[in-house]
């Protein structure tokens, strides 16, 4: 069968014919890759810039990919699951040590001796079928078959989300209609990232803006468009935001909106390795802290928010169809992946690998 292979840090991946895995033991299931996402991620293990990408232990090569949905082929003894199941794998497999971990929350593992699949330690899911444990399946719906896709991408937005909501108990921040409509989300990134993490706050029923130092193109129109989002330029005159997401890791737009977010707001860092630099000054800290600014970092998901990145998805099946679809821009066969993992296609918000039908 065939498997994307890539051997951290060397640059590069490569089409590789592998062994199909065993039957299904006992709490198992063998999955048929339909489709898998690619993201910034996968682009920055490929091109050698991720440090932490690592195959699994002695091993020297890892199979790619984090971004998938499948469908149950066969199961071992004691599984729930059903052959023709939809279902999508959750990513990170905790230490077996911590609190967190122990309790399924290895988003939050305290030793950092997690494993990732297709990222670090563990192979991925850029291949025809994989054997994995059914613990780390969450089922999804027969009408989400072309976009569930998206449900890992989703779950870490789902988690940055509930970690606001969490963390801006400490102050009073609904309306007095008890909504989030006098609130004012600025998302700074208009990539699949940025975007959902639009949907999700436009779901939960904030004004939202997302910002970009370009004006939009086509599709990124079309989605925000569809979801009543407004896209707007990086600049002077824009409005003072409640609540700022980043997604493009960029310290310096960053730090030009911080000054403006208004009292008790919250910022959520998301976006990585944009590779600039920018200063900080002590009167930018006393301004966080004479307003009460929230700063949280967030990375990764645990099961539950897959399972809620699945009840989003179901929604907007109904709520925004034309946004998901549209946000799936390109689909590749895994002969042609090499150049798509290599960087973004033009107008590209999420380019998937077709495994299977
Ligand atoms: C994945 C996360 C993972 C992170 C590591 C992201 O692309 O979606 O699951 O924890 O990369 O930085
Ligand atoms: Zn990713």
């Amino acid at each position: 069968m065939r498997a994307i292979l890539v051997s951290p840090p060397k640059e590069g991946s490569e089409l590789a014919d592998v062994e199909k895995p065993p039957e299904p033991g006992r709490g198992e299931v063998l999955v048929r890759t339909l489709l898998t996402g690619i993201c910034g991620t996968d682009r920055g293990i490929v091109s050698g810039r991720l440090k932490f990408a690592r195959p699994p232990l002695k091993k020297d090569r890892l199979v790619l990919g984090h971004e998938a949905i499948g469908v149950v082929e066969a199961v071992g003894s004691g599984v729930e699951l059903r052959k023709g199941d939809l279902v999508v794998p959750i990513v990170r497999r905790g230490c077996g040590v911590c609190l967190n971990c122990k309790v399924g929350r290895q988003d939050f593992c305290e030793t950092g001796n997690f494993v990732e699949a297709g990222i670090r330690g563990q192979d991925g899911f850029m291949r025809d079928y994989f054997v994995d444990q059914e613990v780390y399946m969450v089922r999804v719906p027969p009408q989400l078959r072309e976009v569930g896709v998206l449900s890992e991408p989703l779950s870490n937005v789902v988690k940055g989300v509930e970690e606001l909501f969490t963390l801006q108990r400490r102050t009073l921040w609904t309306c007095e209609d008890s909504t989030f409509q006098c609130r004012t989300a600025f998302v700074i990134g208009s990539g699949p990232i940025g975007l959902l993490f639009a949907m999700t706050l436009v779901t939960e029923g904030f004004n939202v803006a997302v910002l970009n130092r370009r004006d939009p193109n086509e599709v990124e129109s079309k989605v925000t468009e569809a979801i009543g989002v407004k896209f707007e330029k990086l600049g002077d005159g824009l409005p003072s935001p409640d609540l700022i997401v980043d997604t493009a890791g960029s310290p310096v737009t960053l730090l030009k909106l911080l000054s403006k977010i208004k009292n008790n707001g919250a910022v959520v860092l998301f976006g990585t390795t944009s590779g600039e630099r920018e200063e900080i000054s002590a009167d930018l800290i006393t301004e966080l802290v004479e307003r009460n600014i929230l700063v949280v970092g967030s990375v990764n998901a645990s099961k539950e928010h897959f399972a809620k990145a699945v009840t989003y998805l179901s929604l907007w099946h109904d709520r925004f169809p034309e946004a998901l679809r549209t946000m799936i821009t390109s689909e590749v066969k895994p002969e042609e992946a090499g150049e798509a993992l290599r960087s973004k296609t033009k107008g590209e918000v999420k380019t998937v690998l077709r495994w299977s039908q």
